[in-house]
């Protein structure tokens, strides 16, 4: 079986939605700064970019949930694999995520990170697949709506491959 990647969000409109999100969390968080915590891996490459956009003071870590095998729908048994070096507490917190699809995995961990007693708690994410939805997230800051297809592309991947495609594809099995 071959496989090839159909475009469906080109690089010039990611980057331009990426600088516009960007500018509006400068203008919410004025006068604060922000910790964005990246979910790897697939989080990685829009948290560098958006992070290059933000205009109030970043910081930024890491930290690395398991909710997959090498399936591609989610188990909703969520693993943290790699926890954040730092505390949150006291922080203006905002997550930072490729993409929503059942919303399992970010509602297990926005309810994680809560607990952690951050100033505040906000989720980004490049995409969001609202039709696969099953458990419910707020999402404050969206990129795309895109349909239910399997994507991939600016950090996404389909079995560790094509992550680092400069736009968001789909992949075409032939
Ligand atoms: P959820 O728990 O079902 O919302 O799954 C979220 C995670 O699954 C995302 O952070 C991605 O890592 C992965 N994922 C969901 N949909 C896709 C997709 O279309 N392409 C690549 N990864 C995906
Ligand atoms: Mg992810």
């Amino acid at each position: 079986m071959s496989e090839a990647v159909r475009e469906l969000i080109s690089e010039a409109d990611v980057d331009e939605k990426i600088a516009e999100l960007g500018k509006k969390i400068s203008e919410d968080y004025e006068g604060e700064s922000v910790f964005l915590l990246c979910i790897l891996k697939g989080g990685v490459f829009f948290t560098t970019e958006l992070a290059k956009r933000i205009r109030v003071p970043v910081s930024l870590d890491f930290m690395s949930v398991s909710s997959y095998g090498a399936q591609t729908e989610s188990s909703g048994v969520v693993r943290i694999v790699k926890d954040l070096d730092t505390s949150i507490e006291g922080k203006n917190v905002l997550v930072v995520e490729d993409i929503i699809d059942t919303g399992r995995t970010l509602a297990y961990l926005m309810d994680n990170l809560k607990q952690r007693n951050p100033k505040s708690l906000k989720l980004c994410a490049l995409l969001d697949k609202p039709e696969r939805r099953v458990t419910e997230v707020s999402v404050d800051y969206r990129g795309f709506q895109i349909p239910d297809e399997f994507v991939v592309g600016y950090g996404m991947d389909y079995d560790q491959k094509y992550r680092n495609l400069p736009y968001i594809g789909v992949v075409e099995f032939a």
